[in-house]
């Protein structure tokens, strides 16, 4: 029995200028996974605000990672204040999301969120594996983006989890805007009849 999930992508500002909106999408398609809703936005504040649920917990885990890598570099993470640190990325996320059109789509597809997560890669580019979107298509830094006080140029954000992938469709998609049918590859990826003769 298939595990179908649905997962929430957004082609960032950079990822749109870059012309890499095809690029993305084609990735996407091409692992088997189903696009379910589509559109080209240029958001308003409250959505991306909306989208980056300040929690502490969220602050953390920004802060983390990206001491992590600084020190896996050997370098010295310079911010000592998790709190500090998590809203200057929300706010400088929120200011670059709406600075310019964004794609947002839902994909559809077997253990899709954690699978569209393996296709994009690492959240800093320059670490991404090569294969992946930001490996391939990026080369961005925790160091520079920091230096240039701005977050990353990651082409993308994906959802983490089934639950954050709900919560964010619904910041960006209202029901008639998510399309349920039958793709081809429904059938052939998950019907367990399909090459019984
Ligand atoms: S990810 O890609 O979702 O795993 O990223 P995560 O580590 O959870 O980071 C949360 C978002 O913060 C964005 N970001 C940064 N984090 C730390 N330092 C810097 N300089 C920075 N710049 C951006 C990171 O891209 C995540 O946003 P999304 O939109 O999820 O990619």
């Amino acid at each position: 029995m298939a595990n179908l999930e649905q997962t929430l992508v957004l082609i960032k500002p950079d990822g749109v200028q870059r012309g890499f909106i095809g690029e993305i999408l084609g990735r996407f398609e091409r692992a088997g996974l189903k696009v379910t809703a589509l559109k080209m936005v240029h958001a308003a504040h409250e959505d991306v605000d909306k989208h980056y649920a300040l929690t502490e917990e969220w602050m953390k885990g920004v802060f983390e990672k990206a001491k992590t890598k600084y020190e896996t570099k050997g370098e010295t993470f310079p911010y000592t204040d998790h709190i500090a640190y998590g809203t200057d990325i929300k706010n400088g996320l929120v200011a670059f999301l709406k600075s310019a059109p964004i794609v947002a789509m839902v994909l559809e597809g077997e253990q899709a969120v954690s699978l569209v997560r393996k296709l994009v890669g690492a959240t800093e580019p320059a670490s991404a594996a090569p294969g992946t979107i930001r490996g391939d298509l990026s080369h961005d830094t925790y160091a520079l983006s920091n230096s240039q006080n701005r977050p990353l140029r990651n082409l993308i954000h994906a959802s983490g989890t089934v639950d954050e992938a709900k919560n964010e469709i619904a910041v960006w998609f209202t029901d008639v805007e998510l399309y349920k049918y039958e793709h081809v590859n429904d059938r052939v990826q998950y019907d367990p009849s399909w090459f019984l003769g």
